[in-house]
C-alpha cells in the first residue's frame, strides 16, 4: 500500500552522475575526503560511464582536472584540453544511452582556481569571463556535449553561451544554467577532487546563502536569457529555493547533491552513525519531493540499482 500510494519516487533515469577525469593518470586516483569517488583514468572513465549507462542512469557530468594551468584557463577551450578529450571519448563510448553533460567553468582550468578570468585589481572581470564561456561552450559543444552545465555564476551567462552555440551551428546543444548557485562550505570535498587552487571564496559571484529571493530572482534571469534546465545546488541545505524555482519554472529544474553531502552521510556510516543506504535514499528523495525532476548526485550508480 505504501508503495502503491507514495507521491514520490528516485528513479534510475533522472539520477546524473558526477565523474572526475585527469590528465596524465594511468589508474585511478582515489579522492581522500570522498570515500567511493575517484579521479579517473580516460580508461576507467570509459568504464564507468558504461557501468552507469548499464545502471540505467539518466546522464553523466563531465570534470576535467588538467596538468597544467594558466590564468586564463587555457586548458578549457584547447581541443586537446583533458575535458574536452574526455567528451569525445565519453560520447563514443554512451552518447547514445545517456544524456553527456560538461562543466563548463574556468576554475579547474585556473591557476588561481576562480571561475573566471582577473582583471588588473585581482577580482573576477565577469565580461571577460563571457568571452572565455563562449569559447568554451564552441570547444566543448565540437566535442559532442549534449547539455553544457553552466556552473561558473557570471551574469549573462545563459545568454552569451546561447548566442555562441547559435551562432557556431550549434542549435541542439541545450543549456544546464546553474541558476541558483549558492556560495557554501558544502562544496569542501570538491576542491580536492580538481586539485583546486582557489585561496579566498567566490562570495563576488555566487549566492548569499542568507538569499532566497535572490535565487529565485537568478532563476527567473536565466529562463529570460533562454536555459533549458535550471540547476540548485547545493540541494539538501536549499530545499526551499528549490520548491520555490520548481513553483515558477516552466523548464525542468534539477538539482546537485554536492561533495560535502555525500561525505557528511559517508563519514557517518563509516562510523556506523546512521544507516547509510536509507539515508542515502531519505536524502534523494527529499531532494525530489521539494521539486527536483532529476538530481545529480555521486550516489548515482548505487541508488539507480537500488531503485530497480
Ligand atoms: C565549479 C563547480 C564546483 C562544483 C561544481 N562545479 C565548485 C565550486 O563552485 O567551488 C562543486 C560540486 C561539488 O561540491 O560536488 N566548476
Amino acid at each position: 500500500m505504501r508503495r502503491l500510494t507514495a507521491e514520490t519516487r528516485v528513479h534510475a533515469a533522472e539520477l546524473i552522475l558526477p565523474v572526475f577525469v585527469r590528465e596524465g593518470i594511468r589508474q585511478p586516483q582515489p579522492i581522500p575526503s570522498m570515500p567511493g569517488v575517484v579521479q579517473h583514468s580516460l580508461d576507467s572513465l570509459r568504464a564507468a560511464v558504461s557501468e552507469a549507462a548499464e545502471a540505467g542512469v539518466g546522464g553523466v557530468m563531465l570534470f576535467g582536472v588538467p596538468e597544467v594551468r594558466d590564468a586564463v584557463g587555457s586548458g578549457a577551450t584547447a581541443r586537446d584540453g583533458i575535458l574536452n578529450v574526455a567528451t569525445r571519448a565519453v560520447v563514443a563510448e554512451v552518447g547514445d544511452a545517456v544524456v553527456v553533460q560538461t562543466d563548463l567553468c574556468l576554475d579547474e582550468f585556473t591557476d588561481h582556481g576562480h571561475c573566471g578570468v582577473l582583471d588588473d585589481s585581482g577580482r573576477v572581470d565577469n565580461d571577460a569571463t563571457l568571452e572565455r564561456y563562449r569559447d568554451m561552450a564552441l570547444a566543448q559543444a565540437e566535442a559532442g556535449s549534449q547539455l553544457l552545465g553552466l556552473s561558473g555564476m557570471m551574469d549573462g551567462q545563459v545568454a552569451a553561451v546561447r548566442d555562441a552555440l547559435d551562432a557556431g551551428g550549434f542549435v541542439d546543444t541545450a543549456v544546464l544554467a546553474y541558476a541558483a548557485k549558492y556560495a557554501s562550505a558544502f562544496y569542501g570535498p570538491f576542491r580536492d577532487a580538481v586539485d583546486s587552487q582557489l585561496r579566498g571564496d567566490r562570495r563576488s559571484y555566487q549566492q548569499d546563502p542568507a538569499n532566497g529571493r535572490e535565487g529565485r530572482r537568478e532563476a527567473r534571469l536565466d529562463l529570460e536569457e533562454g536555459a533549458d534546465v535550471l540547476m540548485v545546488k547545493p540541494a539538501s541545505s536549499y530545499l526551499d529555493v528549490l520548491a520555490g524555482i520548481a513553483a515558477l519554472s516552466d523548464i525542468p529544474v534539477w538539482a546537485y547533491q554536492v561533495s560535502g553531502e555525500y561525505s557528511m552521510v559517508e563519514a557517518a556510516a563509516a562510523h556506523g552513525w546512521i544507516d547509510r543506504e536509507r539515508a542515502v535514499l531519505e536524502t534523494l528523495t527529499s531532494i525530489r519531493r521539494a521539486g527536483a525532476d532529476a538530481v545529480l548526485t555521486y550516489w548515482a550508480v548505487e541508488a539507480a540499482r537500488w531503485s530497480r
